[in-house]
C-alpha cells in the first residue's frame, strides 16, 4: 500500500519506518529539514532500540523516503498524522495547532477515496471537526481515529505487533471502505489474530486518553501508598507484589518511586481534565488534578530525602545523580522526574554531576547550569550522596563494594526503588528507597 505519514517526530519517524518494514511504500514527511535529511540517511534523531536497523533496512529496499514537502504525499491511499499534540501555553489544553496544519496542508493532495487516519493524541471531538472539514473542502476524502498505544522504548516492536488497533471510524457508508482501508494497512497484526477495536470518533479518541489516564493513576496509587508506608514503616515494594497477586489488580505499573513524566502521561491527563471542563464534566475526572498532584509531590519528596539524608547539609556536597531521561532506554527528558530533581538539587546548591547513557545531550540542551560525566564512574567518584532516579540496567547492576571505592560517602538514595537494600547495607552503604522503611 501507499502511505504517507505527516510528522516525523517519535511517534511518525517509528510509524513510516515500521509500515515500511511491513512491506508498504512509505512517505514520512516533516517540516523540519534536519529531521527529514538525519531520517534519510538512516539517522534516527532519537534514542530508540531497533529503530535505525528497520530505518537502515527500509531504506535500502526503496519502500521509504521522507521528504520537507506535503506534497509527495500525493498518489498515498492511507495519511497517517503523527505530529505533536503539546500541552498548550499557559493551560492543560492540547495545542492542536500542528494537527490542523498537517490537515489542511494535505487537503490540496487528496484523492477521492482517500483516508486521513489521525495517530496523534487529540481532545475528545476533534475527529469529528476535522472530518467536517474534509467533508467542507469537496476531496471525496474520508477521516479515521487510529490512536497509538507503543512505548518509548519499545516503540518499534508496540507498532509492528500492537496489543491493539482501535480504529475510530466516519458514520454511514465511509465506515467499511475506511476500516478495509486500515485492515489492509495493518494487515500482518490482524492477521496473527490483533484485537480490532471498531468504533466511533469519539470512543477512539477516549481509548487512548482514558488507558493514559488509568496508566496514571495506577503509579499515582501506588505512590500515594508510598507516603502513606513513609510515615508508618510499612514497605511499598512488598504492598505492591502482594496487591499485584491478585489478577483484578496485576503487577505492572505498580512500581512506587519518583512517578512518572514523558511526553505523554502528564499533557494528556493534563488535557483530558481541560477537555472534561469544557464538556461540563469537569467533575468527571477531577480526581486527575490528584493523581497529578501526587505524582509532582513525589519529586519534592526524592529532593527532601536527598536533603535530610545529607544532614539538611547540601551547599556544595557532591551528589551523583544517575539518570536523567523520564525512564530507561529512551533519551527523552519531557517532563523527565530524574532531571528535574537533579535541577532541584542544583538549585540548593549541591555540586550535582549527572549521567545518563542517552539524555546527557538532551539534558544539556535544556539545562546547561548542571555538572555532567558521561562515564558513571567518574561520576561517581568522590560523591557524598548517590541519587538513582532512572533505572537504567546498568544502574540496577552496580556492585555496592565495587562503587563503595569510588565514593566519599556510602549513601545511596533509590528513587526508583530497585536496588536490593540487603545487599547494598551488607556492603556498608546507608540505604534510602521511596516508601522503604
Ligand atoms: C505511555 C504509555 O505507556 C503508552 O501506552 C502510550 O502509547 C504513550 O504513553 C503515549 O501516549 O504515546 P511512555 O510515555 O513511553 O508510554 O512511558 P511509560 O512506559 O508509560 O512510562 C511513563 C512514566 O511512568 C515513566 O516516567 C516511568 O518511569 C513511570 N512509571 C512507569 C512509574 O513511575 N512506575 C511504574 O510502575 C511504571
Amino acid at each position: 500500500m501507499r502511505i504517507s505519514v505527516i510528522g516525523c517526530g517519535y511517534l511518525g519517524a517509528v510509524h513510516a519506518a515500521s509500515m515500511a518494514e511491513l512491506g508498504h511504500d512509505v512517505v514520512g514527511i516533516d517540516v523540519d529539514a534536519g529531521k527529514v535529511q538525519a531520517l534519510a540517511a538512516g539517522r534516527a534523531p532519537f534514542f530508540e532500540p531497533g529503530l535505525e536497523e528497520i530505518l537502515d533496512s527500509a531504506m535500502r529496499s526503496g519502500r521509504l523516503r521522507f521528504s520537507t514537502s506535503t506534497a509527495d504525499a500525493k498518489g498515498a491511499q492511507v495519511h497517517f498524522i503523527a505530529v505533536g499534540t503539546p500541552q498548550a501555553r499557559g493551560g492543560g489544553a492540547a495545542d492542536l495547532t500542528y494537527v490542523h496544519a498537517a490537515v489542511d496542508g494535505l487537503l490540496p493532495h487528496l484523492s477521492p477515496g482517500d483516508l486521513i487516519a489521525g495517530k496523534s493524541t487529540v481532545p475528545v471531538g476533534t475527529a469529528a471537526r476535522l472530518a467536517e472539514r474534509v467533508e467542507a473542502a469537496g476531496t471525496g476524502a474520508m477521516l479515521a481515529w487510529n490512536p497509538e498505544f507503543l512505548r518509548e522504548g519499545y516503540a518499534v516492536k508496540d507498532t509492528i505487533s500492537p496489543d491493539r488497533l482501535v480504529y475510530g471510524l466516519p458514520s454511514g457508508d465511509a465506515a467499511p471502505a475506511a476500516r478495509r482501508l486500515l485492515d489492509e494497512v495493518y494487515a500482518t497484526a490482524v492477521g496473527n489474530g490483533t484485537p480490532v477495536v471498531a468504533a466511533d470518533y469519539a470512543t477512539a479518541e477516549l481509548v487512548k486518553v482514558s488507558a493514559n489516564a488509568f496508566l496514571a493513576t495506577k503509579i499515582s496509587f501506588i505512590n500515594a501508598m508510598a507516603e502513606i508506608a513513609e510515615v508508618t514503616g510499612a514497605d511499598v515494594t512488598q504492598l505492591a507484589d502482594a496487591i499485584g497477586y491478585d489478577p483484578r489488580i496485576g503487577r505492572r505499573f505498580l512500581n512506587a518511586g519518583i512517578g512518572f513524566g514523558g511526553g505523554c502521561l502528564p499533557k494528556d491527563i493534563r488535557a483530558f481534565v481541560a477537555r472534561a471542563e469544557e464538556l461540563g464534566r469537569g467533575e468527571s475526572v477531577d480526581f486527575l488534578k490528584q493523581v497529578d498532584a501526587i505524582n509532582l509531590r513525589r519529586r519534592q519528596r526524592m529532593v527532601d530525602l536527598v536533603v535530610e539524608s545529607l544532614g539538611d547539609q547540601v551547599y556544595k556536597k557532591k551528589v551523583t545523580v544517575l539518570g536523567l531521561a523520564f525512564k530507561p532506554d529512551s533519551d527523552d527528558v519531557r517532563d523527565s522526574p530524574a532531571l528535574d530533581v537533579a535541577v532541584q538539587l542544583n538549585g540548593l546548591g549541591a555540586h550535582v554531576i549527572a549521567t545518563d547513557p542517552a539524555a546527557i545531550p538532551n539534558s544539556i540542551r535544556l539545562h546547561p547550569q548542571l555538572g555532567f560525566a558521561t562515564d558513571t564512574l567518574d561520576a561517581l567518584h568522590e560523591a557524598d550522596a548517590v541519587v538513582l532516579v532512572t533505572e537504567w540496567k546498568e544502574y540496577r547492576t552496580l556492585d555496592p563494594v565495587e562503587v563503595g571505592r569510588l565514593v566519599r560517602d556510602k549513601l545511596i538514595i533509590d528513587g526508583r526503588n530497585v536496588l536490593d537494600p540487603e545487599r547494598w547495607r551488607a556492603a556498608g552503604w546507608t540505604y534510602r528507597g521511596m516508601g522503604r522503611p
